[in-house]
């Protein structure tokens, strides 16, 4: 027998105290959200016989961080952990399996599994598409004794690329046909009603103080209004795209490959002469292994265009294990000359990228970055990139499939970079990162100019 004695705050409480089909809690940084959500779920698990929980979180480097290694700890002696499920067996028959869902499609993995309870913790890291997934395995799963209404709980912070469905559900309460009002109760938590905090750590409010303004409204007072997290607020829907036009035959035309198996996006550009890029076509596929990608690439290409170079992923160059060539040579050899090593500076290649994007051309004042409409997948994923959470300026890896274009147009501008770049200035906007250990830049390593 040990007795566990926990003393949640008033807010804590009436997270607890909900039953409605979906409660979310937070809204702001320390508030107790990680605490309450494992506490929660553990109760559940202690009262009802046979439960089956599951809780999620985006990666596994932070459900190890924020659940595994406090649980272990918590349910010593109460609950059997068996790492290769990554679950917490109870006595009474209830489980508590934790998992993440790095990538959009990972959320499958959970489909046709039944869980009675769901907890997503930093429900604003997930997307929509993922929410509605997990909702399909929020169901009775017959193990149980009690009657009991399948329920899901979320923690959350303004920001993410979830942002926008967790403001309209629990905060601006703005429902479709198909959603009941009543099914979703949001409780606001902010780091003063973390009384542990407050106590044990109270220089964490002069942290969160020490923000920028738009941040610390955020993070700080739970303001879903003031902090949207998009990477690239420069991007404009009424600006950067266009309908597509002829292109004048004299423009350079070039190729930006991000080449991976998950995804391989290729953008073709025209230089305009006048400081000008346009973005006139995408390749945007999956499955495609090196030699096939050379090919789809190839065959996009009409023969009367001529295109002066291809720049790609650096780690093309890497030599592959299973047949000892690189994907250079395999593209070589597919006819996907010449190609150029891209340069991966990361934040050197994102802020290239906001000049571009806040840009005009000297001639006629035209928007410095212009992408055709028939580029899809580049205008969707460039307004759903995010700020990274820990590296300053630089754009968040996740969810990854939102990646794949920006990298592409990163890997293209920077392919327009003298050798030995100018100095930009850094993103002046006030949406910075939060807690960055570092601002360096990375190599140069292998950059040609053609
Ligand atoms: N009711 C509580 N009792 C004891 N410790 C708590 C309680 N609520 C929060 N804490 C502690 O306060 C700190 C911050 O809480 P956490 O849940 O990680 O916040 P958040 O996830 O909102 O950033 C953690 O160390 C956590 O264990
Ligand atoms: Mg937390």
């Amino acid at each position: 027998m040990r007795e566990i004695i926990l003393t949640p705050n008033p807010k804590q409480l009436r997270f607890f105290e909900s039953t409605a089909k979906y409660t979310a809690y937070g809204g702001a940084r320390g508030g107790g959200k990680s605490w309450a959500m494992r506490t929660k779920l553990v109760l559940l698990a202690l009262n009802y016989n046979g439960i089956q929980i599951l809780l999620l979180r985006r990666t596994l480097g932070e459900l190890r961080e924020n659940h595994l290694f406090p649980l272990i700890k918590l349910l010593k002696g109460v609950a059997q952990f068996v790492s290769t499920e990554k679950e917490f067996r109870f006595p009474n028959g209830s489980r508590i399996k934790l998992g993440y869902c790095d990538s959009e499609n990972d959320v499958l993995q959970f489909q046709g599994q039944a869980y009675e309870v769901i907890g997503l913790e930093e429900a604003t890291h997930f997307t929509e598409k993922q929410f509605i997934a997990l909702t399909e395995s929020n169901r009775i799963s017959g193990n149980m004794e009690a009657v009991f209404r399948p329920r899901m709980y979320f923690t959350c912070n303004p920001g993410g690329v979830g942002h926008d469905w967790v403001k309209r559900l629990f905060i601006d309460r703005n429902y479709r046909a198909n959603e009941k009002p009543e099914d979703y109760f949001f409780v606001k938590s902010l780091v003063f009603d973390n009384h542990y905090l407050m106590r044990n750590n109270p220089e964490y409010v002069d942290t969160l103080m020490a923000l920028p303004e738009l941040r610390r409204k955020a993070m700080l007072y739970g303001d879903w209004n003031s902090f949207e997290g998009a990477f690239f607020p420069e991007f404009d829907y009424e600006k950067h795209p266009c309908e597509p036009f002829p292109l004048d035959p004299g423009w350079i035309k070039f190729r930006a490959v991000d080449y991976g198996l998950d995804m391989t996006c290729c953008l073709w550009l025209a230089l305009t002469g006048d400081g000008g890029i346009i973005v006139y076509r995408e390749l945007y596929e999956s499955g495609l292994i090196i030699s096939e990608a050379a090919k789809k690439i190839l065959d996009a290409t009409p023969k009367k265009e001529p295109i002066r170079y291809t720049t790609a992923s650096p780690d093309l160059w890497n030599r592959r294990q299973d047949s000892g060539k690189s994907g250079f040579e395999i593209m070589n050899a597919n006819g996907l000359k010449p190609l150029q090593k891209a340069n991966n500076a990361r934040i050197t290649g994102w802020r290239v990228m906001r000049e571009y994007l806040k840009g005009y051309t000297s001639s006629d004042c035209k928007p410095k970055l212009i992408i055709f409409r028939s580029c899809h997948n580049l205008l969707r994923c460039l307004p759903l990139l995010r700020f990274d959470e820990y590296t300053k300026e630089d754009a968040a890896d996740t969810p990854h499939e939102v990646t794949h274009a920006p990298e592409a147009l990163r890997y293209a501008l920077m392919s327009r970079e003298p050798m030995f770049p100018r100095k930009i200035a850094p993103f002046s906007g006030s949406i910075y990162s939060f807690d960055s250990p570092s601002s360096g830049d990375d190599s140069y390593e292998g950059f040609i100019k053609y």
